[in-house]
């Protein structure tokens, strides 16, 4: 055995519900594939569900909903440590201390506000400091791995940027995290509009495979999967985004490469190639049904309480230290 301690991933989910096929292939299958041999700690991340229009008494059946979709997908309280970020309002005090160091610019320039403030969504100062929390998530837990899908690469970026901002201002404090993306699947595209990511909240459920989605909805979406008239399955991001997602998707759901399934359906014609698709997601999911029927809102309450009080207690020398290297009392 060796005693170098086991390195620290951290990764957050939004108790927003509708957790799908693009949540799974490029963020949740890893946090289940590390914890056995990391650290790991995640975090159902309701502060940041409230920059986005939320109806207070529901947040806590998203949490436990939220939470049990987790467990259901092989998320082990018994190795690693899940909990809501409103247990620990460290996260809030270490966001504020974050937020005095990072420069409105790089804010300006982050596009995932870019995109909701172009979508039309009024944005509120929580939205806009949305990264510096998400940065203060990761960095409050001093975590080295971060494991998300695409979209997150750029908060990730600013993480590493505010950590090394703060270590060469205060002393040295915060390992500087690197993200742990997929490399096929890390974004995984809509059915029905292959050029925009899978997405909770696109008003078309035919867009997503949820995670709870019965085998003979599966097929259906796969099958109504939006493609293009030329037969040929080839992976092409650009001139058949559509095929290209399907490939990706049964790649990643097969652990074959995507030339490997090129080379098999090429020429069999789109049927018969989403209908294996199909049979690679429905197989993929098939054990996570059953799992999620099993365990009751009153497990999930009990694992989340005993979650957040192991978290506080984790985290409390940690803020202590950071307090004292800025100048704020520490005890
Ligand atoms: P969210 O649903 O935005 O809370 O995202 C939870 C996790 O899923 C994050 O790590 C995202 O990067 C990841 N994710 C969300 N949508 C997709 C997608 N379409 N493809 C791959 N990963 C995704
Ligand atoms: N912003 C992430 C998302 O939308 C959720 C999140 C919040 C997160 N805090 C985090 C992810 C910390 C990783 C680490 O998906």
């Amino acid at each position: 055995m060796s005693d170098t301690p086991r390195q620290r991933i951290f990764s957050g989910v939004q108790p927003t519900g509708n957790i799908h096929l693009g949540n799974y292939l490029g963020a949740f299958r890893n946090w289940v594939k590390l914890q056995d041999s990391f650290d790991t700690i995640y975090c159902i991340v309701d502060l940041h569900a409230m920059t986005a229009d939320y109806v207070p008494s529901e947040l806590e059946s998203a949490r436990i909903e939220t939470a049990k979709v987790l467990l259901a997908l092989g998320v082990d309280p018994s190795c690693s440590l899940l909990y809501t970020q409103s247990q620990v309002m460290d996260h809030a005090e270490l966001a504020w201390i974050l937020g005095t160091m990072t420069p409105m610019g790089v804010l300006n320039r982050m596009t995932q506000f870019k995109d909701k403030t172009g979508a039309g969504i009024t944005a509120n100062l929580g939205l806009y400091a949305y990264p510096v929390l998400m940065a203060a998530d990761i960095l409050l837990y001093r975590a080295n791995l971060v494991p998300v899908g695409e979209d997150q690469r750029q908060h990730i970026e600013m993480t590493r940027d505010l950590a090394e901002r703060f270590n060469n201002r205060f002393g040295e404090t915060f390992p500087v995290p690197e993200g742990y993306i997929p490399e096929t699947s890390a974004r995984v595209m809509s059915l029905t509009d292959p050029t925009s990511k899978m997405s909770k909240s696109d008003p078309n459920v035919k867009s997503r495979i949820l995670m709870l989605d019965d085998p003979d909805v599966i097929r259906k979406r796969i099958r109504s999967a939006v493609t293009d008239s030329d037969p040929e399955v080839r992976h092409d991001v650009e001139e058949k985004p559509g095929i290209s997602n399907l490939l990706e998707i049964m790649s990643a759901c097969t652990g074959r490469s995507v030339d490997d399934l090129v080379e098999e359906h090429a020429d069999g014609g789109y049927g018969a190639f989403k209908d294996a698709v199909a049979d690679a997601v429905v197989e993929e999911l098939a054990p996570i049904k059953p799992r999620y029927q099993a365990i009751s809102n009153g497990d999930v309450r009990a694992i989340l309480r005993e979650g957040g009080e192991r978290a506080r207690e984790l985290v409390a020398p940690y803020t202590r230290e950071v307090k004292k290297a800025v100048g704020l009392k520490g005890y």
